[in-house]
């Protein structure tokens, strides 16, 4: 097994003014994590890939990033096709070579749609949105509501559980799974900062909980889980306040594109990698108020009404 080089020693945080950066992209790759106060070091560790018969190194990888919570690293591929190529067969032998590292390549596209979801960088410019393909009508959104709510019954036989719900796109699904829920139970909101682009500082409790959740049973609603960043950030702030015991259901669940690895107890319908809306999930405030779950396309967003009344007419 060849060694790694350990260029530098690991700090568990860097600092955006410290880091010399190659690309733009990876500054504000480093902006995004800091506002989730996920803990990063920028090309911290250069892993050799080929070497000689002398053990000199021909060929040597350095992944942007380290997530030290995470021990994961990341490298952004902001690049042409050709690089792209390039930079997956070296990450296919940094997983030959090195099988207890754990590495995710974060494509353009992934990486402009995370962006994109916050409002800011060349997909929002680019990018307009029109409902593309219904993914759960309104019958199946019903019925798998329903199913969820009778497994949270059964696993909370003798319990009072306290529903947290996380503004704004929860409404829809809190509304109807605690209906479906045939136990005496409470709920209660959080409204959280999201992720600004150029803005400093982490996520913030935009409005908090008005209930002592501490020795109760606390369940996260959450409408979806994409990287996981939000609520990993949520789950450390509620465990630290002592609830008996905190779980989390959420009614979507987009796997492939998650960064932190959160505990999901209660899953909806797992989602592919795109941006969907409707039953309370919007973009840009919009398709909220759609009863069923769609894909949205790169078409059309300035006026994003227009297609979907058409669609529902
Ligand atoms: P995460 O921190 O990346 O897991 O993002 C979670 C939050 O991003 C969710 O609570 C949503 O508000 C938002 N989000 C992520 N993906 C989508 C989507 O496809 N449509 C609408 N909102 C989304």
């Amino acid at each position: 097994m060849t060694r790694p080089l350990a260029q530098e020693q690991a700090t568990g945080r860097s600092r955006i003014e410290d880091a010399r950066f190659a690309h733009e992209s990876e500054e504000e790759f480093a902006r995004m994590l800091d506002f989730y106060n996920v803990r990063w070091e920028y090309e911290p560790r250069t892993f050799a890939l080929r070497r000689d018969d002398d053990g000199r190194i021909l060929e040597a990888f350095s992944p942007d990033f380290y997530l030290t919570d995470l021990d994961l690293y990341i490298e952004l591929t902001t690049l042409k096709q050709a690089l792209v190529t390039y930079k997956h067969r070296k990450v296919r032998l940094l997983n030959e070579l090195y099988p207890e590292v754990q590495i995710k390549l974060l494509h353009k596209r992934d990486y402009l749609s995370l962006l994109a979801k916050y409002g800011i960088g060349a997909a929002h410019e680019q990018e307009a949105l029109g409902v593309r393909e219904v993914l759960f009508s309104p019958t199946e959104i019903e019925r798998r509501v329903n199913e969820l709510g009778l497994e949270i019954t059964r696993d909370y036989d003798g319990k009072e559980p306290l529903l947290v719900g996380v503004l704004k796109g929860v409404t829809c699904f809190m509304a109807d799974l605690m209906r479906h829920i045939s136990r005496p139970l409470s709920i209660d909101f959080m409204t959280i900062s999201s992720y600004e682009g150029d803005r400093s500082g982490a996520v913030r409790i935009v409005q908090d909980l008005s209930e002592n959740i501490e020795d109760r049973h606390v369940l996260i609603v959450e409408d979806i889980v994409d990287t996981g960043m939000t609520l990993n950030h949520l789950m450390r702030q509620l465990q630290s306040r002592r609830p008996a015991s905190l779980r989390v259901c959420t009614l979507l669940d987009k796997r492939v594109r998650r960064l932190v690895d959160v505990p999901l107890d209660y899953v909806g319908f797992e989602v592919p990698d795109a941006f969907v809306v409707g039953y309370g999930l919007d973009h840009f405030q919009k398709f909220r108020n759609l009863p069923f779950i769609a894909t949205v396309g790169a078409e059309a967003l300035r006026d994003a009404r227009a297609p979907i009344a058409r669609e529902r007419d």
